[in-house]
């Protein structure tokens, strides 16, 4: 697929609105231990995970993160024209998740799931202000909840230790200001190739050819948050924060140094996470702005990479 190249296909919007949810339950390494042929040491050298939550239900999480961001954003949640949930693991085959979501919080208009695994939440920031663009839809939200703990197989031990549970929301709201706010660079690609090299069958247990991956992670994840920066005429440098999915820490590592971004500007949370897959990128966006690390006027960089293997990335004017 050719990168989307043009600023003009998106709405100007402002997140009013964003909400990270994680479940209450702590699955740390030292527990891992006690089950898994692994250790604390490993874990934490070679993913720089030490904890993340299991236990997580893709709408009761959703319906977290999006009340809490409703609730910060004051608005009624009637007013909310379109949901777009990024979901790998809905909770049913059919209907869609969002949709489920969409009732129980009450809002209008439209809602769907999008699956693109790790990639989800950025190509639905993408789909979501490109519609709000041309569909005339003022105020949307968009949620990233996955539940991959749950298919990871109890003895595997290279999946059980990498992933979580999660939730992260943002409410986007189409603004007529003088300075454009929203996307001003956006790449998102498939290589359906390398579909194998990360998967789930039906009823089964995630596979995975973990250094393969790690590779691939890598080299997408530069070159398309590269292209992004390029799309939006900026360089890596006048990024104010960079949030790319959290898989690895040593992929966030290698993506950074790579692309000469400091680490001071790169926004990490897997340590107490583990890879929360659609989640990440909005619980860390969501981190950063409760810290006051990134606001109004700041640009990011948004890059995700999964399964697929499918990737995205955004360049946004907060
Ligand atoms: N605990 C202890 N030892 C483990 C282990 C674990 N959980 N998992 C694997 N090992 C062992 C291996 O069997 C191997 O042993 P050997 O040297 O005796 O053969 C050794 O550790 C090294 O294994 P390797 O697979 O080379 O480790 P790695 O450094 O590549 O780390 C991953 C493994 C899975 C952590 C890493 O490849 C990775 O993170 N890949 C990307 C996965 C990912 O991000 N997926 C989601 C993408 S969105």
């Amino acid at each position: 697929m050719q990168p989307l190249n043009h600023t003009s296909l998106y709405a100007s919007t402002s997140i009013a609105g964003w909400s990270a949810f994680l479940p209450p339950n702590v699955l740390t390494n030292t527990e891992l231990e006690k089950r898994l042929d692994t250790n604390d040491e490993w874990i934490r050298e070679r993913t720089g995970i030490r904890e993340r939550r299991v236990g997580g239900k893709t709408s009761d999480m959703a319906v977290e993160a999006g009340r809490r961001a409703i609730t910060l954003a004051g608005i009624e949640p009637s007013k909310i024209n379109m949901l777009v949930l990024a979901t790998t693991t809905p909770d049913h085959i059919m209907p869609s998740t969002a949709s489920i979501v969409h009732h129980r919080l009450g809002l209008s208009g439209a809602s769907f799931d999008i699956n693109a695994v790790c990639a989800g939440f950025v190509h639905a920031y993408i789909v979501t202000n490109s519609m709000m663009s041309t569909m005339g839809i003022d105020t949307a939200i968009v949620i990233g909840s996955d539940c991959l703990s749950s298919l990871t197989g109890n003895d595997d031990r290279t999946t059980t230790i990498l992933f979580g549970d999660g939730a992260g929301a943002v409410i986007l709201n189409k603004v007529t200001k003088k300075t454009y706010s929203g996307i001003l660079g956006a790449d998102m690609g498939t290589d359906g190739s390398g579909y194998d090299l990360l998967f789930c069958p039906h009823q089964g247990t995630i596979e995975m050819d973990g250094q393969e991956v790690f590779r691939r992670a890598v080299r997408a994840t530069v070159a398309s948050a590269t292209r992004a920066l390029e799309l939006a005429g900026m360089k890596a440098g006048d990024i104010s924060l960079f949030i790319p999915h959290q898989a690895n820490y040593r992929i966030i590592q290698a993506v950074c140094e790579r692309m000469g971004i400091a680490e001071d500007h790169t926004a990490i949370t897997i340590e107490t996470t583990g890879n929360t897959s659609a989640a990440s990128i909005p619980i860390a966006l969501s981190v950063a702005l409760d810290e006051g690390r990134v606001t109004t006027g700041d640009t990011i960089l948004m890059s995700g990479f999964g399964a697929g293997m499918s990737w995205s990335s955004v360049v946004v004017r907060l």
